[in-house]
């Protein structure tokens, strides 16, 4: 009797109005955007009340042909700013969950399992492995505590240019994960994004390397960037979630950093799988599905997630540990699907 569904009452409609027009005006061009994003407003009213998980009606999600990390992926991370070493171990161990043979279900590797759906041009998945690679430590802050997306860029080619120990160069199945901690601002932090992905420039790092920066928002945007572990201070009687790992900041990024290897993995030169028009706004397979965690998620509702004794709320289990993470759209079936799903 470790696990009981609950979560199913509704976020109060108040919440999405006020929170809502924050968040419309924004286009950047790879971000997530922390608060759910749909496209047709109208159906936020119906909030949890239909089966929504991501609508297929309006979702075109096509391969352009670019590569899909087919190998074994290596996930090499840069330590920015001040880091505990439980912090670390928190974030290690969902990356290292990603592949885990005998997590207890429903798992991290569960959710890993619906990104290798997709496929590249000869008709092979996205690896099922992913591994920790090398990491790196910017303890002091190399390029100041307020980072822009281009000086993002020069603190990877820190890491790999370093003369003590530098990250190795691994474009084909290297992905660089660069962590904020929670006294670095970066630009568009809190108010517009709470992570992106992109890759870098050769003419800036001397190499086109997939990458992905995501912040601990502990000080600066709880309510934004680690909700449900916080919510925004102005509304009323919205309680926070108890988060599985004791740190709201870590436990937040956590959902944020598989949001962004799932990209990463299915479209990480921006020209492979993604929904829309626009390449310069692509619209990639978790920021189909922000904001649903579980079953009947949609509009300002997580769905169904699981509670544990000790009262922490998650929705898959990792090595040692739960977390709780977003869902990612399914293409063969064409809506959100986590492991935590209840039809399955
Ligand atoms: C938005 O959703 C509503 C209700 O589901 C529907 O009636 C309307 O046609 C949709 N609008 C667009 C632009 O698709
Ligand atoms: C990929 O990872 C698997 C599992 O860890 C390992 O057995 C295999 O040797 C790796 N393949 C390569 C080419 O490194
Ligand atoms: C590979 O992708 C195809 C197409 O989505 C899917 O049918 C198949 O089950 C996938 N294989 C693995 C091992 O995930």
């Amino acid at each position: 009797m470790g696990e009981v569904f609950v979560r199913s009452s509704l976020v109060p409609v108040l919440l999405i109005l006020t929170v809502l027009p924050l968040f419309l005006s924004i286009t950047p061009s790879i971000a997530w955007r922390p608060w759910p994003n749909h496209y047709n407003s109208s159906d936020l009213q119906f909030g949890g009340s239909k089966k929504y998980e991501g609508s297929s009606e309006f979702v075109h999600l096509k391969y352009h042909m670019g590569p899909v990390l087919t190998a074994n992926i290596t996930v090499h991370t840069i330590w920015y700013g001040t880091w505990q070493k439980p912090q670390k171990k928190i974030i290690r161990e969902f990356i290292n969950s990603m592949s885990a043979v005998d997590s207890k279900r429903p798992s991290v590797s569960g959710w890993w399992k619906i990104v290798q759906l997709y496929t590249d041009q000869t008709g092979s998945n996205i690896s099922r492995n992913v591994h920790l690679g090398a990491e790196k430590n910017d303890r002091f802050y190399s390029h100041g505590k307020s980072l822009t997306r281009l000086s993002i860029q020069s603190v990877i080619k820190s890491a790999i240019s370093s003369s003590t120990n530098p990250l190795p160069i691994n474009p084909g199945s290297g992905l660089y994960l660069l962590l904020t901690s929670d006294d670095v601002y970066v630009q568009d932090f809190c108010g517009q994004v709470c992570g992106f992905h992109y890759f870098t420039f050769p003419s800036i790092v001397g190499y086109t390397l997939p990458y992905a920066w995501i912040g601990n928002s502990a000080k600066q945007c709880p309510g934004v960037c680690a909700y449900p572990f916080a919510v925004p201070d102005y509304i009323p009687g919205l309680k926070p979630f108890k988060s599985p790992n004791g740190d709201v900041g870590v436990d937040g990024m956590i959902s944020v950093i598989g949001h962004e290897i799932a990209e990463l993995a299915t479209n990480p030169l921006v020209n492979a799988w993604y929904a829309g028009q626009d390449p310069s706004f692509p619209v990639e397979i978790a920021d189909l599905c922000e904001g649903i965690y579980g079953t009947g998620g949609g509009g300002s509702y997580t769905g169904q997630l699981l509670d544990g004794h000790d009262g922490a709320t998650y929705n898959m289990n990792g090595i040692r540990r739960r977390f709780l993470v977003q869902w990612v759209w399914n293409h063969v079936v064409n809506y959100c699907s986590g492991p935590n799903a209840l039809d399955q």
